[in-house]
């Protein structure tokens, strides 16, 4: 059995009050749902600020990013070590980070490496653009996104990891995929490649969350796809409703 994971991944949102503000709103609620694991990744700068509010709470925090050196002359750049000692977990290789800092399966694979070897639980992100998947591209895309992330782990180093589908056309599109659809792409492809690459036991120990466009009205029909095991959700964790959607994952998942 897979445990469900939601997290929410508030991107480039809510400075230190705002966060504060809202985890104050929102902790009571989240910590009241059992049954899935939930972790909020804020900016950085709100990371310190919250693990006090959450600490009394089983509600993980996670950062959307680090570098994989440990310490030294990198301006702008954070360790492994410096987040080990704010948060749980990390989300590494979001689409954006692809798109927009022109992060590589090899930037993302060394990252992967440096936060187990601190202890941090890295949610990697993967995930076709539009054209890739009008291309037909999907599994290609996905499968050596996959192959080059996880190169050189152990099978009991990825089968400890959380994947999240997230293809790029979804993202923040309100064009969430279907989840037979975005269940075939982690099911054939993802827990495919792992198979391949270490064996079908490790490829069913993974967990892989599906993200884009995931909202409290949706989410329950991810949640009930065999091979989905929870969502990364960027938007709707912004407002009080993310309550709502995790309620509604935990609720169908213990059905
Ligand atoms: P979205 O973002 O839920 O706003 O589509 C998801 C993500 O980018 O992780």
């Amino acid at each position: 059995m897979r445990r469900p994971i939601l997290a929410g991944n508030w991107k480039m949102n809510k400075g230190v009050a705002e966060a504060v503000d809202f985890v104050r709103t929102i902790r009571r609620g989240l910590n009241d749902i059992k049954g899935v694991d939930k972790v909020l990744c804020p900016p950085y700068t709100a990371l310190a600020a919250l693990r006090d509010p959450l600490a009394a709470t089983d509600i993980g925090l996670g950062a959307q990013n680090m570098y994989w050196e440990e310490k030294g002359a990198y301006t702008g750049e954070i360790s492994a070590p410096m987040l080990k000692e704010l948060c749980q977990y990390v989300i590494l290789g979001h689409s954006e980070r692809r798109a927009h800092f022109n992060e590589t399966d090899e930037a993302v694979n060394r990252k992967i490496k440096a936060a187990l070897a601190h202890g941090l639980f890295p949610i990697v992100c993967v995930g076709e653009t539009e054209a890739e998947y009008d291309a037909g591209q999907t599994q290609a895309v996905v499968g050596g996104q996959v192959r080059g992330c996880l190169a050189g782990l152990t099978a009991e180093q990825v089968a400890g990891l959380v994947l999240a589908y997230e293809p790029v056309w979804a993202i923040g599109t309100g064009k969430a995929a279907t989840a037979s659809g975005a269940g075939a792409v982690i099911g054939l492809t993802i827990r495919g490649t792992i198979a391949g690459l270490h064996s079908e036991d490790t490829a069913q120990a993974v967990r892989v969350q599906y993200g884009g466009s995931v909202n409290p009205a949706n989410v329950a029909e991810y949640m009930t796809h065999p091979d989905i095991d929870g969502a990364l959700v960027g938007g709707a964790s912004l407002k009080g409703d993310f309550v709502e959607l995790v309620r509604i994952a935990a609720e169908v998942t213990s059905i």
